[in-house]
């Protein structure tokens, strides 16, 4: 079954209707999802929400754009809800030199604290990196060794994603890779295993063709899944199956 191995199902964008869209997931052919916290806020949400539904699990941590509002009390917060009961991942953190929200130095000290997190509680990390490609490899060389975790939607080269690869970290891949002009995304799946891909959402963002620009969730996944498929030559059926066992595997979930 389809392995969502990234929502955010907290935003407000779910709000009218959450319950029965989470419901109706295991009729489209979603087994699993795993909901990833950005801010403080949402931390403390998606602990929660797993409660309620026996498919889903969450990762706890704050994104890029949100570390400008910890501090080292409210980090002591992230620190004990990543302990909770279901959390299989830190996440989602990293570097966005995009929005540029927070000076460098502060998404620095804040990637590089909540990496060592993950490492004392040995937990995956889920990355985010968005024109930040040398720091985040720089730092995930340095503070990363023996980590596990994916780089969340890849939108660096292919063989930036070789490299990752080696070092043990999964891709992932979602709605852009149906996108025209997802010229380097294509390629880059074509090149590495399908043994190192996972599939993901960032619903209710980046929705795939024939979606695209609409809410996202988890059952169009199978769009990706397809265009994975077109891209190794090998059945929508089988990528599905190899990309739950890469993501159970990776999370712990058996
Ligand atoms: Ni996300």
């Amino acid at each position: 079954m389809i392995f969502d191995t990234h929502a955010h199902y907290d935003d407000e964008q779910f709000d009218e209707d959450r319950k029965e869209l989470l419901h109706s997931m295991a009729d489209k052919g979603v087994g699993t999802i795993v909901n990833v916290s950005a801010s403080l806020k949402s931390c403390e949400r998606v602990v929660n929400m797993v409660q309620e539904y026996p498919f889903m699990y969450a990762a706890v941590g704050v994104h890029p754009d949100e570390v400008g509002g910890l501090c080292e009390e409210s980090f002591a917060r992230v620190k004990e809800l990543a302990g909770r009961d279901k959390v299989v991942a830190i996440g989602e953190i990293g570097l966005d030199y995009y929005w540029d929200q927070e000076s460098h130095d502060i998404q620095k000290k804040w990637f590089v604290r909540q990496l060592e997190l993950a490492g004392n509680l040995d937990l995956p990390v889920l990355i985010h990196s968005r024109e930040a490609a040398a720091d985040t490899m720089a730092i995930m060389k340095e503070h990363a060794r023996g980590l596990k975790g994916v780089i969340h939607c890849y939108s660096y080269s292919e063989e930036m994603a070789k490299e990752y690869v080696k070092m043990g970290f999964y891709i992932g891949v979602g709605g852009v890779v149906t996108f025209k002009n997802a010229r380097k995304l294509k390629q880059t799946v074509e090149g590495i295993p399908l043994a190192s891909i996972v599939l993901e959402t960032d619903c209710p963002y980046l929705a795939p063709v024939p979606y695209r620009g609409k809410r996202n969730q988890s059952a169009y996944i199978r769009y990706v899944a397809e265009e994975v498929a077109k891209l190794k030559g090998i059945t929508c059926e089988e990528v599905i199956r190899q990309t739950e066992e890469n993501a159970k595997k990776l999370y712990g979930i058996m």
